[in-house]
């Protein structure tokens, strides 16, 4: 059976051997760069998980997977200048290291290889993939822009967060699993499932990378904690804890969300303290687990033998536990 390891292992090789132009150097090493600073590869791996449920030669969806993980590395290389974050992956971000130049337009250029290489897909499978690409590349975009909006209002509700997250994140897990599928041929019906399969992991995921984004050992998560935190970052979290009722702590949070200058350190210490006090990070967990509940009911539903359905149900139980 093909194991979550198997399959970053596969795209890691895979990603290897993409073999960039050489030059211009500036262009091309910071993709090379964040491409191989590694990662979970889980939406690659969603995909080729997608295919395995249908087909053992699940290497088919090997252009979708790759697609989807280099598209993902180019939103991670422009959200680091959005979200001025200086660690990715236990390394130097692609513009700290770089600068934002460079990180623009090599982003830009690994958005075009994802649609290069996804353009290996056989024609007929290329083009159902290619619009389900499009569409969700668009609404990531789209959710990336409602997350920049957020910083500046006090009034996000958390129908407005999920709908946030669902584009900026949910929706590619998605894609993943949705292309994954069509690579393999799989019935349209199941396709679509595979896509709300996906979306509710997504879901899931995002939940849990806010709480990771204050709760997490940032030597494990590579990233900086707090950031969300210092970027007034409508997270499930501060949403609820403002409306949470509690005056005293709702007025400490709006002090710091107005607060111009300050040292960051004593801003995500004071933030954090009133989350725990409040007991958010938890209620963000819950969230999480609702909708992991429900991409395992998605995969119960679907008529595949059982056996190839074991590492999915792995791998979206450990969402909910993930450090990473
Ligand atoms: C980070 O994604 C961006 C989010 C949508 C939270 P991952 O946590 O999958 O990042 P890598 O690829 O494993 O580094
Ligand atoms: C990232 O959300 C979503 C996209 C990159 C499209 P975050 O900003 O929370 O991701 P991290 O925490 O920087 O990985
Ligand atoms: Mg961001
Ligand atoms: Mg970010
Ligand atoms: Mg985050």
């Amino acid at each position: 059976m093909l194991s979550f390891t198997d399959c970053s292992k596969l795209i890691d090789e895979a990603l290897q051997k993409l073999n960039l132009p050489a030059e211009p150097k500036g262009l091309y090493e910071p993709v090379d760069y964040i491409l191989q600073l590694g990662g979970k590869r889980l939406r690659p791996s969603l995909a080729l998980l997608a295919a395995a449920l249908y087909t053992d030669d699940y290497e088919q969806a090997m252009p979708a997977a790759l697609a989807v993980e280099i598209f993902h590395n180019f939103t991670l290389i422009h959200d680091d200048i959005m979200d001025k974050a200086d660690v990715r992956r236990g390394k130097a971000t692609v513009h700290k290291k770089w600068d934002d130049n460079a990180a623009i337009l090599s982003g830009d250029a690994a958005m075009i290889l994802s649609y290069e290489t996804l353009n290996k897909l056989p024609d007929a499978k290329f083009l159902n993939a290619f619009k389900v690409f499009n569409r969700t590349a668009m609404e990531v975009c789209e959710g990336q822009q409602y997350d920049m909006d957020f910083e500046n209002r006090l009034d996000v509700d958390l129908n407005e967060y999920l709908g946030m997250i669902r584009l900026k994140t949910s929706v590619l897990l998605a894609a993943s699993m949705q292309m994954g599928a069509i690579a393999a041929g799989a019935p349209e019906q199941d396709q679509l499932a595979l896509y709300e399969l996906g979306e509710s992991l997504g879901m899931a995921f995002q939940l849990q990378d806010d709480y990771l984004d204050v709760f997490s050992d940032s030597e494990k998560f590579g990233k900086a904690t707090g950031g969300d935190i210092l970027n007034n970052k409508k997270t499930y979290l501060l949403i609820k804890a403002l409306e949470s009722g509690e005056k005293t702590s709702v007025n400490e949070l709006k002090m710091w969300i107005e607060k111009k200058e300050f040292d960051p350190k004593e801003k995500v210490e004071a933030v954090k303290a009133i989350y725990k006090k409040l007991g958010v990070g938890e209620d963000a967990q819950l969230a999480a687990i609702s909708f992991v509940n429900n991409s395992i009911e998605i995969l119960n539903q679907l008529v595949v033998p059982n056996e190839r359905k074991k590492t999915l149900e792995a791998l979206i139980f450990k969402m909910m536990y993930r450090e990473t």
